[in-house]
């Protein structure tokens, strides 16, 4: 199903694999990189990319329903990292921790013309070998790597298989439209049910508001008790 392409280096797969599916580039290619010079992640964010990570960006067509796309993706890295050994957490809408530290996260942009999707390109990053030490201050203590929970590196080609592997199967689940699989398999996994957090709806750097975590609902949105009650959110970033 994949059709994998390596770069060394890139600015960001992302940014690769968008300017690929404008050229035409068919559903199911993939672009891996060995490290990214531009990685980013939701809402601007930069997404530190030395060499010893793993960066992948898949470009799918003709997807009906990509609203949970995020999630089934999020699902595809806790696989992995469960067979890696980890116990890895989601925390909604697109990270994935281990001890409350963010190891991998996803990230899907889309183009389209009218209400239609052209293309999507579902990017995936995720922290395995090398040590977060010095990495940049905003990001030590909050990030970490595989190795570092392990204790021991990780082969990266095995580990890109299995997400590819573990994506085909969720990518699939989202086609088919079996949602309640994705959301009850992220649910498992969720990091912050019944926790306090705080919440931007605008997805800016700093929360606006405060609640309780309540899970997803069935449209993968988020739940936040506050005072007014639960509400549900389709965007936003959690602070927690
Ligand atoms: C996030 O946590 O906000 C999402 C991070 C996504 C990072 C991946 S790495 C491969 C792909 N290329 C990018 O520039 N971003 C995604």
């Amino acid at each position: 199903m994949w059709q994998v392409e390596r770069v060394e280096e890139a600015s960001s797969t992302n940014a690769l694999a968008r300017e690929q599916a404008r050229g035409g580039t068919p559903d199911g290619t993939v672009i891996v990189a060995a490290r990214q010079t531009g990685g980013h992640g939701q809402h601007g964010r930069a997404w530190h990319s030395p060499e010893g990570g793993l960066y992948l960006s898949i470009v799918l067509r003709d997807l009906d329903d990509p609203h949970l796309l995020t999630l089934a993706l999020g699902n595809a890295v806790a696989d992995v990292l469960e067979v890696a050994g980890a116990e890895p957490r989601l925390k909604w809408v697109n990270d994935v921790l281990v001890d409350g530290r963010k190891i991998a996260g996803i990230l899907v942009e889309g183009e389209s013309t009218g209400d239609r999707f052209d293309f999507l390109v579902a990017g995936i990053g995720v922290n395995v070998n090398g040590t977060t030490a010095d990495w940049p201050t905003p990001l030590r203590g909050q990030a970490a790597t595989l190795e570092e929970i392990l204790g021991a590196d990780s082969c990266i080609p095995d580990l890109e298989s299995f997400l590819l592997e573990a994506a085909e199967g969720w990518v699939r689940k989202v086609r088919e439209g079996r949602n309640d699989d994705i959301v009850a398999a992220w649910r498992r996994r969720d990091a912050l049910q019944g926790k306090d957090a705080g919440f931007d709806p605008d997805g800016g750097d700093a929360p606006t508001m405060r609640g309780t975590v309540r899970g997803i609902d069935d449209d993968g949105r988020l739940l936040l008790e506050t005072e007014r009650g639960v509400e549900a959110f389709a965007a936003g970033r959690l602070f927690a």
